[in-house]
Parts: structure tokens; C-alpha cells; sequence
């Protein structure tokens, strides 16, 4: 098989959309954000890299009003209504004992062995990998022309019980809103600190 190499960026507008003009939003225009949507961001964001491809994210995507409504009633002040009136809010959980699914996921090797005895390897192995399939989700939801509003302010606690209860091992751990963002609703850019600041080169 003849080797492909991907010698074509991505065009200035593509990248334009997915990172140098795409905000964090706090408010939504009134369109819906459809189930297929919902899945063709999922089959993108898959495709991301985990270790031994442990795919730890358990994700409920919040799009029905009740959903919706019972996830902002854990939400701090501040972020209730970015959840009630997001097309669609999608809670980041991630399952302590995702090695129980190696067999499959991760056929070449019996890497289910690797964390059967270290629950705090699997703790930190799924908070970092479902935090990376979190922002493949973002990257991929903008790829595919929508917006996102990131939020940790939540009683994460309070999300397990309500979202997770019939899965002990999973804890939620953060959620992010997807929609068609309005400019009205976000500040000025922060600043984004120049390479020099907190990059060295070896
Ligand atoms: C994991 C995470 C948690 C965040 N939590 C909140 C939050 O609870 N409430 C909120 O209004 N914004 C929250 N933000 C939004 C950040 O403040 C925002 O992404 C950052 O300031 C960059 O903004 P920009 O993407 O518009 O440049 C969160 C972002 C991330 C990635």
C-alpha cells in the first residue's frame, strides 16, 4: 500500500472557524440543534486519541426542556440559564472502571490487566482522557459549524446522582452547551499568552 501524507492544511477559514474566531457562549439563537447533529459530532469526536483507546466519556446529551431544566437545577447562579435555554447541554462524565471494556476496545493486548488493581491509575487515566475526548467534542462541534459554552460551575455531585444513578462508577465532570452562539452574549477575547510565555523548545 502506497503511504498517504496529509500535506494540505487546512484552510485559513476552517481554521478560522474552529479556533481563531470560535468563542465560549453564553447565550443562543433560537435553532435547534438536531439528533443527527448530535451523532455526527460523536462519530468525529471517536476518532480522537485516548490511552490504550479506553474511551472513558460517558456522555448525556441534554435536549429535551426536562433534561435540560433537571441539569441547570445543579448549576451554579451564574450558569442556570446558559443551560435551560442551550439547544442542547452535554454532560462529560467519565467511568472509573472503563478497563472492564479494554477486551473489546483494545484488542491487541490484555490491557484490562494493566488497571484491575490500580483504581487510582484509572481514576487519573479517566479524568485525562475523558477531558481530551471533551475537547475533541468542542473541535469537532465547531468543525461541523456549531458553537460551545464550556462550564465546570455545576455540583458535580449533584449531576452524578441525578444523570449517573444507575452506573455507580461514573462521575459527571464537567458539561458543555452546544448551539448557534450570539455575539451579544460573550466579552472581548481574553488574551492568549505568545509562545514565549509558557513554551520552551528542548
Ligand atoms: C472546563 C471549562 C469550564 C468552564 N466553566 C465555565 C463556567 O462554569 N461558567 C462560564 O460562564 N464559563 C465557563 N468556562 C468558559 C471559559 O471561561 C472560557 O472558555 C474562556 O474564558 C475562553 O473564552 P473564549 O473561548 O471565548 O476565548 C469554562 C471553560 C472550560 C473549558
Amino acid at each position: 500500500m502506497t503511504e498517504q501524507f496529509h500535506d494540505q492544511h487546512l484552510s485559513a477559514d476552517a481554521l478560522d472557524q474552529i479556533f481563531r474566531e470560535a468563542r465560549s457562549y453564553n447565550g443562543w439563537h433560537d435553532k435547534d440543534v438536531s439528533e443527527d447533529q448530535i451523532r455526527a459530532i460523536y462519530e468525529l469526536a471517536k476518532m480522537g486519541p485516548t490511552s490504550a483507546n479506553m474511551q472513558p466519556a460517558r456522555l448525556v446529551w441534554c435536549r429535551s426542556q426536562d433534561a435540560k431544566d433537571r441539569l441547570a437545577n445543579h448549576a451554579s447562579e451564574g450558569n442556570k440559564d446558559k443551560v435551560r435555554t442551550a439547544p442542547v447541554c452535554v454532560i462529560i462524565g467519565y467511568d472509573i472502571d472503563f478497563h472492564e471494556q479494554l477486551p473489546w476496545l483494545f484488542p491487541h493486548a490484555d490491557a484490562k490487566s494493566w488497571f484491575e488493581d490500580d483504581e487510582n491509575g484509572r481514576k487519573e487515566g479517566a479524568a485525562r482522557n475523558s477531558a481530551l475526548q471533551g475537547a475533541y467534542l468542542m473541535v469537532a462541534a465547531r468543525a461541523l459549524g456549531l458553537d460551545c459554552g464550556p462550564m465546570s460551575g455545576v455540583d458535580l455531585d449533584g449531576v452524578t446522582k441525578e444523570f449517573f444513578a444507575d452506573q455507580p462508577k461514573v462521575r459527571a465532570d464537567w458539561i458543555c452547551a452546544i448551539g448557534y452562539g450570539d455575539r451579544t452574549t460573550i466579552f472581548e477575547r481574553s488574551p492568549r499568552p505568545d509562545f514565549e510565555k509558557f513554551n520552551r523548545i528542548d
